[in-house]
């Protein structure tokens, strides 16, 4: 072992430094974010900050449910990490006053447990599948025939000795997420009656959310302090409270416990996020995009080795956020980097360059 780690020439400290300072602007959620999510969540439709036309749209469908003295229609929740599905589907359940079942598609490896999880099913329940999308296929359609008919087959035995069983299920709610709504057939998603998709937040909404944490945390945060974060938090609720968490601890030690906006900027440059939320690995991304390789296009495999990352690392950590803020375009030849990246760097682009990659999106 020491020897591989002399070959590599890997330093342990910074590698696990790197990686903190990583999951810092990454939407997945760690161990520390578990337990003060859980404080931070909004409970009721009306503590939800954004999302307006969800928000509205999902209050007539539970208003409508109540009226009627029905469970609410299913619902599907899609959207990329940290924009607040759970938190949805546990509003979802307790707007109607009812129990949450929880579990989640990789937890659903055969259709057995998932006719488990039905049969313990009561009435007007919500049942919420995190990650659908990673069900397998067999439980897939055991529960498209719940949610339509709310009645499944359980099959006991195997081969020629095999019987279905059929089992009766109270009307009850299904509430699924999942970062991948693509992933998920037809007719699972036809059987939705109310699909959201939740969208990036505006910084005037992450504004809000961070001031409201603040308050929950028990934090003195100034309204500058607060936008700051905000502008840097990728329009992510999730990395929005992370960031505020770890201002939290820079106001603490090094200042009097105001997050101010000194304190703000000066914890967020400590942790190398910069003032559009850009972090280490996505700086070096584009600077080596830019400066070594001329702005592209440029094969993610080579420009991953130029980092010095995982492939995948860059391509599921870095490049979304690049291209959502139109600092790199992803085109049939590779990388390119758009003006914007070259601006944020302080370089000129090459004008013939990005003639020629204008080119590229025409193909
Ligand atoms: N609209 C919102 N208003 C206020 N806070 C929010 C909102 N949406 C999310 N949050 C905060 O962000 C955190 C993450 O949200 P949530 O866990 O619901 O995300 P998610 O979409 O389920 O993410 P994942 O795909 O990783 O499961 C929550 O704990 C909550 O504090
Ligand atoms: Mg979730």
């Amino acid at each position: 072992m020491a020897f591989s780690d002399e070959w590599s020439g890997a330093d342990p400290h910074e590698a696990a430094e790197q990686e903190y300072l990583r999951t810092l602007v990454q939407a997945e959620a760690d161990g520390d974010d578990r337990a003060v999510e859980a404080a931070l969540r909004p409970r009721t439709l009306d503590e939800v900050v954004g999302q307006v036309r969800v928000r509205d749209q999902l209050g007539l469908v539970l208003e409508a449910a109540r009226q009627r003295g029905r469970a609410p229609d299913h619902v599907l929740l899609s959207g990329p990490p940290g924009l607040g599905k759970t938190t949805l589907a546990m509003i979802v359940a307790a707007e109607m006053q009812t129990p949450l079942r929880l579990t989640s598609g990789p937890a659903i490896t055969h259709a057995g447990d998932l006719a488990a999880i039905l049969s313990g099913v009561n009435e007007g329940d919500v049942l919420f599948v995190d990650e659908i999308h990673r069900m397998s296929r067999p439980a897939e359609e055991m529960l498209y025939m719940a949610m339509e008919d709310f009645r499944v087959d359980v099959v006991i035995g195997k081969g020629p000795g095999a019987t279905a069983i059929p089992l009766d299920i109270p009307p009850f709610t299904l509430v699924g997420a999942t970062t991948r709504a693509g992933l998920l057939p037809g007719p699972l998603r036809d059987r939705f009656g109310f699909t959201a998709h939740l969208e990036y937040y505006e910084p005037g909404e992450l504004d809000l959310i961070v001031r409201r944490s603040a308050g929950l945390l028990g934090v003195e945060l100034t309204s500058e302090g607060a936008a700051e974060i905000a502008s840097r938090s990728r329009g992510t609720p999730r990395i929005a409270n992370r960031l505020l968490r770890r201002v939290r601890d820079y106001a603490q030690v090094r200042a009097d416990g105001v997050l101010d906006r000194k304190v703000a900027r000066a914890a967020l440059e400590l942790y190398e996020v910069d003032e559009l939320g850009l972090d280490r690995l996505d700086l070096a991304v584009l600077d080596v995009l830019c400066r070594r390789f001329g702005g592209g296009p440029v094969g993610v495999s080579t420009l991953a080795v130029a980092v010095g990352e995982e492939r995948e690392t860059v391509e599921e950590v870095a490049e979304p956020f690049l291209v959502r803020n139109g600092m790199l375009a992803r085109t049939p030849r590779g990388r390119v980097a758009m003006p914007a990246a070259w601006q944020h760097l302080g370089l000129t682009p090459p004008v013939e360059s990005f003639g020629a990659q204008q080119a590229l999106f025409d193909e």
